[in-house]
């Protein structure tokens, strides 16, 4: 049987067959990515692909990429992404999806949303019937806001748990805010929950992607799937 780490490396294979020479590729964040961005580094130094660049998501990914290889550029320079490829902690069947899991939801929203396609990759223990089934809520706060967000998401039903390392200090994102990972139960109407989020100034941003995914590949014992968008594309 193969492991979890196994079946995120067969779904980020399958999606790298899709990035092509010349393209400027996203680069998720999480250890399915990781997967994803040293392919497509030995792929470019086996001169199998040529003239990619990437923009990463995350310090983290940051890191990695450049450990490979990998060309990063920003978008001061690139601001259309021809593909992304990232992974995601729930997938619902309209390829709705809850992200943040690895803390980099901001950056990856602001990079799903540059891109012409994004293939989100994920082994089969990530597809839910309805969002919020195993995961609660990532929800980006300025430390600031953090006390006013958590009564106001109390409000309409969360509890909220603010993320913490190891050593049981506040995790800080990449901007140096705080995580509020607050669960709703499953969430009924994502999109409603979605706006209501949207509204409040000290929300950053919120882990619910909405519309954004294009394909997903999902990697299970024996075989891998490969779902495409057919709904119409509501972003949220
Ligand atoms: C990071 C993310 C990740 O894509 C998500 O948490 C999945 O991670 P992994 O591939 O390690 O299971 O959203 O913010």
């Amino acid at each position: 049987m193969a492991t979890q780490d196994e079946l995120k490396q067969r779904a980020a294979f399958r999606a790298v067959e899709f990035v092509e020479s010349g393209m400027v590729v996203g680069l998720g964040t999480g250890s399915t990515t990781e997967h994803a961005v040293k392919r497509i580094a030995a792929l470019l130094t086996a001169g199998e692909l040529n003239n990619i660049v990437g923009i990463p998501t995350s310090i983290r990914t940051e890191k990695i990429a450049l450990e490979s290889n990998l060309p990063l550029v920003g978008f001061d320079t690139h601001q259309e992404i021809d593909l992304t490829i990232d992974g995601a902690d729930e997938v619902d069947p309209e390829l709705n999806l809850i992200k943040g899991g690895g803390g980099a939801l901001l950056r990856e929203k602001v990079v799903a949303q540059a891109s012409r396609r994004n293939i989100i990759i994920v082994d089969e223990t990530k597809l839910v019937a309805q969002l919020g089934t195993n995961w609660a809520l990532p929800i980006e706060v300025i430390p600031f806001a953090r006390c006013t967000e958590e009564k106001f998401l109390t409000g309409f039903g969360g509890t909220v748990r603010l993320r913490t390392n190891d050593d049981g200090t506040p995790y800080r994102t990449d901007q140096n805010n705080l995580i509020l990972d607050t669960n709703f139960g499953k969430i009924v109407d994502p999109y409603n929950l979605a706006a209501k989020l949207n509204e409040r100034a000290g929300i950053v941003e919120h882990g619910l992607f909405l519309g954004l995914a294009t394909d997903v590949i999902v990697a299970g014992e024996g075989e891998i799937k490969h779902l495409t968008r057919t709904s119409p594309n509501r972003k949220g």
